[in-house]
């Protein structure tokens, strides 16, 4: 049977994405003027599941008929963890009822819909969920070929940030290591590098194996500096995948990390907190100065300065469809499909609005909310690797092309050539 409508809450969990605002906005002026009251929750669940009520705002259509082509949340947003154990789910739920909250809207990315899945569960759809998918990262499996909202504005902006560093290095002769965020997946890294034509953009979906030594990643670094110099350019720009570290051995991790390997509440690595850009940048300086030659290269990292971005109109236009259609979701009130009357992920396939059951989301082996990652299969990752810069076996079995390689590193051509080949 249907829950009747009492109040329906917000909020949003996990990073910022550029568009959190304006989901808020479509989605609080659509409560309204369907005839029911809107709360804000501030900072996701970090109250709730200490049973405080203290962070609940009233939305009216004035809070938010111009919020949505600002950046950043004006609910705030937290990592806090649901369902981190089972008496914090149970608060986070007797919470939500002590507040008269029926449905809920929450705003975030795998580990914020994985808590509104269990919320929806526990209480058998006593508290409905509607999910709207967000995050930088791009890596959750929506369906169709959209991605998740925030995803278009990071890469818009960092593209123009890559494009401004791509003249510096011209400008000065030098190399730029840019680490780019994305936890797991490459999306990001390789949305940027490709419309920002960077000399070269590696992923973590680029290599098989489930683990990399650092000594690989900086192989393919090097190897595209010194062909870049046997083309007569000294300078060029790496964006590297923030992802790559989760790959990364873990002796490699714990040397990056120091002593302890931070984690987030959900048990994830606190990538941001490793200075993966400054140590592949000592890495491949130092082996330049082993072969008696310095090297500046300057490194960076690209996420903050993305994440609370305006949205540019895709992400308005999109995300303003999302809350709406999460509202639209609510008011169905479970009636139409059995898989989502507890709750769903709202996504737009083929210009329509699809409630995405949460158990489609999952992950069959861990449960976990499953992670989409870069397809290294198909036209449009083809087409990004043809247009960087890499060594290739090719390049070793052309006599002259190692040649020239060699002179570049100041090695000869038959110590080149073992030291480059790919060890498969
Ligand atoms: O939301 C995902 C993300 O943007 C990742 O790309 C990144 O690893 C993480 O957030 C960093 O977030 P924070 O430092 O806020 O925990």
């Amino acid at each position: 049977m249907a829950n009747k409508i009492e109040r329906i809450g917000i909020l949003v969990g996990g990073g910022p994405a550029p568009g959190i605002n304006s989901v808020i906005s479509a989605a609080v002026i659509e409560v309204v003027n369907s005839g029911y009251e809107a709360v804000g929750i501030k900072n996701g669940y970090e109250f709730l599941v200490k049973g405080d009520t203290s962070q609940i705002v009233n939305l009216t259509i004035e809070d938010v008929s111009v919020i949505h082509t600002q950046g950043g949340s004006i609910l705030h947003t937290s990592r806090t963890n649901p369902t981190k154990r089972a008496e914090d789910l149970e608060t986070c739920i007797a919470t939500l009822k002590k507040l008269d909250i029926s449905h809920l809207i929450t705003i975030g990315g795998d580990d914020t819909s994985f808590g509104a899945s269990e919320i929806s569960r526990a209480t058998k759809g006593a508290i409905r969920v509607a999910h709207v998918p967000k995050t930088i990262d791009n890596d959750l499996p929506l369906p169709g070929d959209m991605p998740t909202f925030g995803y278009e504005t990071a890469r818009h902006v960092g593209a123009g940030i890559v494009m401004n560093i791509k003249e510096d290095s011209v400008t000065t002769n030098r190399w730029y290591f840019i680490v780019a965020m994305g936890r797991h997946a490459g999306h990001l890294a390789l949305g940027i590098g490709k419309a920002a034509a960077s000399t070269i953009t590696l992923i973590p979906e680029e290599f098989s194996q489930n683990t990399v030594s650092l000594s690989e990643v900086c192989d393919v670094l090097e190897g595209a500096i010194l062909k870049r110099r046997v083309a007569g350019r000294p300078d060029g720009v790496a964006i590297i995948a923030e992802g790559i570290a989760s790959k990364l051995k873990m002796s490699d991790l714990r040397n990056i990390a120091g002593v302890e390997i931070p984690r987030d509440e959900y048990g994830n690595i606190r990538l941001a907190d490793l200075p993966l850009a400054r140590v592949l940048r000592a890495e491949v300086e130092r082996r330049f100065k082993d072969r008696g030659e310095a090297m500046g290269i300057v490194d960076l990292t690209l996420g903050y300065e993305l994440r609370s971005a305006a949205p540019i109109p895709f992400d308005i236009d999109y995300t303003r469809t999302l809350g709406h259609g999460a509202v639209r979701f609510l008011l169905s009130n479970g009636d139409v499909d059995e898989r989502t009357k507890e709750g769903a992920m709202i996504c737009i396939v083929d210009s329509q609005l699809q409630a995405v059951p949460f158990d489609d989301l999952r992950d069959s082996e861990t449960g976990k909310t499953a992670i989409r990652m870069v397809d290294t299969e198909n036209l449009y990752y083809d087409v990004a690797r043809r247009y960087m810069i890499r060594l290739e076996q090719s390049d070793l079995d052309n006599p002259e092309m190692l040649e020239q390689l060699a002179n570049s590193a100041l090695m000869q051509p038959d110590a080149f050539k073992r030291r480059f080949t790919v060890k498969s």
